[in-house]
């Protein structure tokens, strides 16, 4: 498993307004939007593309387009969707597929309630968006179920994770795995309600508002 780290200013600068508790949901929409772009540059670094010859006014020369079959971004619901917009400014003719997973507050254990997609993920190069790899069992459920799939190589973009973790979901990996996680901060770790310290509260809520 490859974990990057972005390392960026203007990562930086965003993910400090997330965390800041006193930013409001439409800027906490915005800003996120505004770093999973700057993320997906980072996470699109090894998407599949072919060589193409292309007329430009002046010459022929070669150059790429992106490969059939299109990846598949999924966005783990809840929070993964306040994800999807910025992915898909980069990666506009992917398709979507959606896993909802929530966390079981008593056993931490992530449980899957909902799932919209192909059965058959032969080949494809799939994007998961979930905002916090908090105690990793969300991230480690869903890698598993598309590479379970046939899926060719999983990326996961997330804004924040700890280091338990990370190795939480590396531990739970078929050792040929191609696994990638890109990250904008690597946290200090959980408290006690598994909450991500620092952190930036529950994504879900900072995003959409308190649904109970
Ligand atoms: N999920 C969240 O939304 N926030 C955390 O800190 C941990 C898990």
């Amino acid at each position: 498993m490859h974990i990057l780290e972005i390392d960026h200013p203007l990562v930086a600068h965003k993910l400090s307004v997330l965390r800041d508790e006193t930013t409001p949901s439409a800027i906490f929409r915005q800003l996120t939007e505004e770093l999973v772009t700057l993320l997906a540059y980072e996470a699109t670094r090894n998407v599949a593309v072919h060589e193409v010859t292309v007329t430009t006014p002046v010459a022929t020369t070669t150059g790429v387009k992106l490969a059939r079959p299109a990846p598949i971004v999924v966005p783990i619901l809840r929070a993964g969707l306040g994800m999807l917009e910025g992915m898909t400014k980069l990666l506009p003719t992917a398709e979507v597929g959606f896993l909802g997973l929530r966390r079981d507050e008593e056993t931490l254990e992530a449980v899957t309630y909902a799932n919209r997609l192909p059965d058959d993920l032969t080949g494809r190069q799939c994007f998961v968006l979930d905002p916090m790899l908090a105690t990793g069992h969300t991230i480690h459920e869903s890698i598993n179920y598309l590479l379970e799939r046939g899926a060719r190589d999983v990326t996961c973009v997330c804004l924040l994770a700890t280091p338990q973790g990370l190795e939480e979901v590396k531990s739970h990996l078929p050792a040929d795995a191609d696994v990638k996680i890109v990250v904008a901060s690597i946290d200090e770790g959980l408290n006690e309600k598994a909450y991500i310290v620092p952190g930036l509260g529950d994504a879900g809520d900072r995003l959409y508002g308190v649904v109970d």
